[in-house]
């Protein structure tokens, strides 16, 4: 459904052109998201982890169309739907924050007929107030929340409204930047398995984006392990989880709790991301990596394919 090519998204951070002479200083450029490549498959999620700042969210604006690639290119297969018809699917995003993300002097049932209106998918005032309610019990809630304004609701509950309007507009394709993020953690799994059930039952197809590998674990049919702007782990999620092939994927593995071996050692994550302005040379991991050798200081890795994965490490 979608094919990312090569993208990359620069940001020119210098300081204005006037200092920057008077101080002599040269133009910094930061690269948030550096040459990545990916398809995404029809009805399947493919989910993108990495610490905070590796990229993830412009990577997700880049993909929703609200940040252009700087290099590179994004394309959308066109589908044939349900009813018939052919075009390029319908992309919405879900944000990590459901209390900024819904307008809070909108009723729950405006909120979710906004798109239904723009994109006038239903005929009438009534059909619209049938399909919200509809939508409403698609994600769980009760038709009479309608009513109610967001402040209403809890977190969980927010996130579910949000989920609701996404789909108002027919969407084939969701991208979610952090969904469940802000949520607690039994509150995570119920929104999370709302969305594994909503994927079998409408076809949907994620672009999943999560900091953390646990979440992703249960509902990813592919993985990239995302690193300054760079991914340097992609595969099935289930070689990803079961082989661990780059230091990095290994850590961020490290860091998720098991409950069948509470008292294994654990490896801290230590240290800091470093800029994406200055990225260290050789591997931009070796600084962190508890097995880099001096070839990972100063020959960048690149990504190549290892039994069906691709893992850019000097040591894979
Ligand atoms: N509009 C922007 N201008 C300049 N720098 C940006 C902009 N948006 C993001 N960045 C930088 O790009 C890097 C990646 O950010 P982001 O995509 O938000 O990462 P993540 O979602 O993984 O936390 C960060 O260093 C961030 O400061
Ligand atoms: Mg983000």
């Amino acid at each position: 459904m979608l094919t990312v090519s090569a993208a990359s998204c620069r940001f020119d951070v210098s300081a204005p052109a006037l200092t920057r002479l008077l101080s002599r200083e040269p133009r910094r450029i930061l690269r948030a998201v550096d040459e990545v490549s990916f398809t995404v498959k029809r009805g399947t999620t493919f989910s993108i982890v990495g610490e905070s700042g590796c990229g993830k969210s412009t990577l997700a604006r880049m993909v929703v169309g609200l940040q252009k690639p700087t290099e590179g290119a994004l394309r959308f297969l066109d589908i044939r739907r349900a009813d018939g018809t052919v075009g390029p699917p319908r992309v919405q995003m879900i944000f990590q924050d459901p209390y900024a993300s819904l307008n809070p002097r909108w009723r729950v049932g405006d909120i979710i007929a906004e798109p239904i209106r723009e994109l006038k998918l239903c005929p009438d005032a009534a059909s619209t107030q049938a399909r919200v309610g509809d939508l409403l019990e698609i994600v769980g809630l009760s038709r009479s929340d309608a009513q109610r304004y967001p402040h209403a609701f809890s977190g969980g509950q927010r996130q579910r409204i949000s989920i609701a309007r996404a789909l108002a507009t027919e969407a084939d394709f969701l991208v979610c930047d952090e969904p469940t993020s802000a949520l607690d953690v039994s509150v995570q799994a119920q929104v999370l398995n709302l969305m594994v059930r909503l994927q079998k039952e409408l076809g949907l197809t994620y672009l999943f984006i999560s900091h953390n590998l646990s979440v992703v674990r249960h509902m990813s049919d592919h993985l990239a392990i995302m690193y300054l702007g760079r991914f340097v782990e992609t595969g099935a999620a289930e070689e990803v989880f079961g082989r661990a092939r780059h230091p990095y994927t290994r850590l961020l593995l490290d860091t998720i709790p098991d409950v069948e071996k509470p008292n294994r050692s654990r490896q801290p994550m230590s240290g800091e991301v470093p800029s994406p302005i200055a990225p260290p040379p050789g591997c931009s991991f070796h600084p962190r990596c508890p097995i880099a050798i001096e070839r990972c200081r100063v020959e960048p890795p690149v990504l190549r394919p290892i039994e069906g994965e691709f893992v850019s490490c000097h040591l894979a």
